[in-house]
């Protein structure tokens, strides 16, 4: 019955998100106009006459044969280019415009256009250094209260366990703390800002310039879902959550140590297997592991290429391999809820 009400629940909240649609489509055009942009005048003028397979591998010193599969097919898949007998053609004039989807200031469209330009440089091979030019602190603060903020109480409300029973809790993949702040405020809250016995709240980033202004700002990001003077914060030290570098595939902490670990958006930043890997190694037998990722075919193939090129990432999957995954690393009672994919996992 419960399992029932937190659905219902769940899915309230993705009624709600649905305004964000048109920006989930707008931001589909914006990546796939960057993409189409970054090719127009080497890859794609190349195809203004056919080619084959073997014949643009050549003329582009391509090694990754995976990769340019998945370029043809992502152009094939919205018409912009076409597969004729003699090979692969443009299909389209390329008159393009390009709009940033609301949210989008000046750094972050600078940051995915230098990594919608990387594309071409990944045929042969060459990755994108994440960390170059980019803000990716303004990204998190756009989306984070907005787009995330909805995931992440829709989350909430299908998997609220942690609130009521508090552990050891691992934000991964946490941005700059903004949902950190949130689940803590929650707790918090729900205990009346009693001494909690076990209750530990750790995030885990990647950029170490998050972790910084995570532990640094984490009581004004706290104050965004909660009224407490600096004073009653400062009493709360022991509780204050710990902020670490650290990757999917790299948990700085012991095996076995979770009660919660939650990823939101995460997953297709790094490689599954190896993710899952090691999420399930540092949680206790019978932890929980859940969050959100936007899955195939929802997901965005354009932003999926782009994503392909940093080193080490898989981009997105679909949620059939991501169960096939999930089991073969040995989690069971695996839960989906949403067209978002809000999942819940256990040890
Ligand atoms: C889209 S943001 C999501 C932030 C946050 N989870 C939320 O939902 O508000 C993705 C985050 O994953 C981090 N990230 C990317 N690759 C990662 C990896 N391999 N391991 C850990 N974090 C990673 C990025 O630095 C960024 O903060």
């Amino acid at each position: 019955m419960t399992i029932l009400v937190n659905r219902i629940k769940a899915w309230k909240n993705v009624i709600k998100l649905s305004k964000y649609v048109k920006f989930s489509d707008s931001m589909s055009e914006f990546y796939r106009n960057l993409v189409v942009l970054g090719l127009k005048d080497n890859f794609l003028s190349f195809l203004q006459q056919p080619h084959t397979f073997s014949e643009i591998k050549e003329e582009f010193n391509v090694i990754d044969d995976k990769f340019l599969s998945l370029l043809l097919e992502t152009l094939l898949s919205d018409n912009t280019i076409e597969k004729t007998s003699t090979g692969f053609l443009l299909n389209k004039t390329l008159d393009i415009e390009v709009i940033p989807p609301e949210g989008f200031d000046k750094s972050l469209c600078q940051f995915s256009e230098n990594m919608a330009n990387a594309v071409f440089d990944r045929l042969s091979n060459k990755f994108f250094d994440v960390s170059s030019g980019s803000n990716l602190f303004t990204l998190d603060d756009a989306l984070a209260q907005k787009v995330y903020g909805y995931m992440r109480h829709t989350t909430i409300s299908y998997a609220p366990d942690f609130i009521k029973y508090p552990g050891k809790f691992l934000d991964l993949g946490c941005g700059s703390g903004t949902s950190t702040a949130d689940f803590w405020a929650r707790v918090m809250k729900k205990h009346n800002f009693k001494p909690i016995n076990d209750f530990k709240l750790i995030g885990v980033d990647i950029n170490e310039d998050f972790m910084n202004i995570a532990s640094n700002e984490f009581y004004y990001s706290v104050k965004k879902y909660l009224e407490l003077s600096e004073d009653a914060y400062i009493d709360l030290k022991p509780y204050h959550p710990e902020f670490k570098t650290g990757t999917t595939t790299q948990i700085p902490y012991p095996d076995n140590y979770f009660d919660y670990i939650y990823t939101a958006n995460v997953l297709h930043w790094s490689k599954l297997k190896l993710s899952l890997d090691e999420i399930f190694r540092c949680l206790k037998t019978g932890g929980i592991y859940f969050g959100s990722n936007l899955l195939f075919p929802r997901a965005n193939s354009y932003l999926n290429i782009m994503l392909h090129t940093i080193d080490g990432v898989q981009g997105f999957f679909t949620k059939e391999e991501f169960i096939k995954q999930a089991k073969q690393v040995g989690f069971s009672k695996l839960k989906f809820c949403t067209p978002l994919k809000i999942f819940k996992f256990r040890k």
